[in-house]
């Protein structure tokens, strides 16, 4: 078997990084070809279908670019997309070929961290109203009583960079005391956004102490290596040169610009159109 693929990650938008990030600190020898569709973030007032529609196209483009795993280091993606991308498209366009998720890998050890059994979600409007975190955790532990809080402005802010202003802070002092307001019990809030990690230092202010704030970098890291452990035959295609090759659907100059800012560091992104 040739190993010549790239592991790819995708997100509507800069979100990604955050996991990616992590990713690498675990799984530093393999290649990673990351694609934000900056151009049409946010993803998370979207409608399921265009969603849909949106991510294919970029898993497809990452296909085409010879990849055989994507990660969607997107709940809004994982939430709207992945069930049919894994079971209408996979089995007859690509059988050799994987997508996953970052809902399920949040969720399956979620007692781990709650003692009182109440777990608060913050996510984009999509990721709530799917209600993929509900129907995940239940799956997994029918114990723990979920909360939710959908939280629209965030991802704006974030991709137009303006959560450091005092509007921004405003708008996210208050959604997360609606989501604390649903019960006293919370003792974890999952940050189940990608994009959530980049504004944690704000978002920290507002979450008393004894409350956990768990973002999924560092789980999906794991999982994802526990996951290759488990599937050698995908595994095996994976190449290992600890590249990193970052695409945008916006323009590379602002996309380098901003992730300078948010991340410090630049990720010297090139631009490419998926329709
Ligand atoms: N990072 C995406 C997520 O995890 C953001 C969605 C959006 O573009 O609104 O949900």
């Amino acid at each position: 078997m040739k190993k010549t693929s790239p592991i790819g990650v995708f997100d509507s938008g800069f979100g990604g990084l955050t996991i990616l990030n992590e990713i690498r600190k675990v799984l530093p020898e393999y290649d990673y070809l990351y694609l934000g569709d900056n151009a049409r973030a946010p993803y998370g007032s979207r409608s399921f279908e265009v969603v849909y529609e949106f991510t294919l196209q970029a898993v497809e483009y990452l296909f085409s670019q010879g990849v055989e795993l994507v990660i969607l280091a997107c709940n809004t993606a994982s939430a709207k997309a992945l069930k049919t991308i894994q079971q209408k498209i996979l089995p007859f366009k690509y059988p050799d070929k994987r997508v996953i998720g970052v809902i399920r890998p949040s969720t399956e050890d979620i007692n781990l961290f709650t003692r009182t059994n109440k777990v608060g979600i913050l996510g984009t409007e999509g990721t709530v109203k799917s209600q993929s975190y509900v129907l995940e955790v239940h799956k997994f532990h029918p114990e723990v009583e979920v909360f939710q809080q959908a939280c629209p402005l965030w991802v704006p802010l974030i991709e137009d960079g303006e959560f450091d202003s005092e509007e921004g802070e405003a708008i996210i002092r208050k959604d997360v005391r609606r989501l604390l307001s649903q019960s006293p019990e919370i003792d974890t809030v999952i940050l189940a956004c990608t994009h959530y990690p980049i504004i944690r230092h704000l978002i920290e202010k507002y979450i008393p102490v004894g409350i956990q704030l768990v973002a999924q970098g560092e789980i999906i890291a794991e999982k994802l290596k526990n996951y290759l452990e488990r599937h050698p035959e995908i595994e095996e295609k994976l190449s290992v040169h600890g590249t990193l090759k970052v695409l945008t659907t916006e323009d590379e100059v602002v996309f380098d610009e901003k992730t300078e800012l948010i991340f410090g560091k630049n990720y010297h992104s090139e631009t490419i159109h998926l329709i």
